[in-house]
């Protein structure tokens, strides 16, 4: 069974790894849960992860999947597309694992900065990013769909 189903013990094994194609109906079946109609669908998932050039990396807690990012470069932006860990395991710092993850890759090729969009009342995830010295740059009106929430467009200065 893949998927964590309580609460974290503090000594369990937490390692973040690059997702396998056998890891992406986990992912769709979480996007639906966490995300409803705005989820990603698996054939999107899928082209993305064959064909795209993201970097797809889950988190596992004693082997199992909890959560997951998705980053890459889009144009000359390096980006964070997606950040999502299951109900059971949150408030226990996985997604800050994701994000230093994410950010220590930016840093790694050399990216002056690096980029998010995040809905204007995600309250939790703006603070996660705020955290770390994500700044806010501007408001997409209607960016998410079908909601149209309102998205805002986040960014850490990684060089001076
Ligand atoms: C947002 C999300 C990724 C956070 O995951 P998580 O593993 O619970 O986050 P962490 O435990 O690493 O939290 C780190 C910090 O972020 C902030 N934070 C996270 N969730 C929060 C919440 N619900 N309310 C307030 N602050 C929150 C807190 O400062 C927290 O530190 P603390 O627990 O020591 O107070 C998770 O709630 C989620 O998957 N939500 C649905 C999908 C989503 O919104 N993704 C982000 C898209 S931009």
């Amino acid at each position: 069974m893949k998927g964590v189903t309580g609460p974290l013990d503090s000594d369990a094994e937490v390692i973040i790894r690059d997702l396998e194609d056998d890891d992406l109906d986990w992912v769709a079946q979480r996007e639906r849960d966490i995300f409803g109609l705005a989820a990603w669908s698996l054939s999107l998932i899928r082209e993305d992860f064959l064909y795209g050039f993201s970097r797809w990396r889950g988190i596992e807690v004693e082997g199992l999947l909890s959560g997951y990012a998705v980053y890459g470069y889009e144009g000359d932006a390096f980006h964070l597309m997606n950040l999502a860990v299951v109900p059971e395991a949150r408030r226990q710092g996985l997604a800050r694992r994701l994000l230093e993850d994410f950010l220590a890759e930016a840093r790694r090729l050399g990216a002056p900065d690096a980029w998010l969009e995040v809905a204007t009342n995600n309250r939790g995830a703006l603070a996660l990013y705020r955290e770390y010295g994500f700044e806010d740059v501007r408001v997409r009106p209607r960016y998410y769909q079908p909601e149209g929430l309102d998205a805002l467009v986040m960014r850490l200065r990684l060089r001076p």
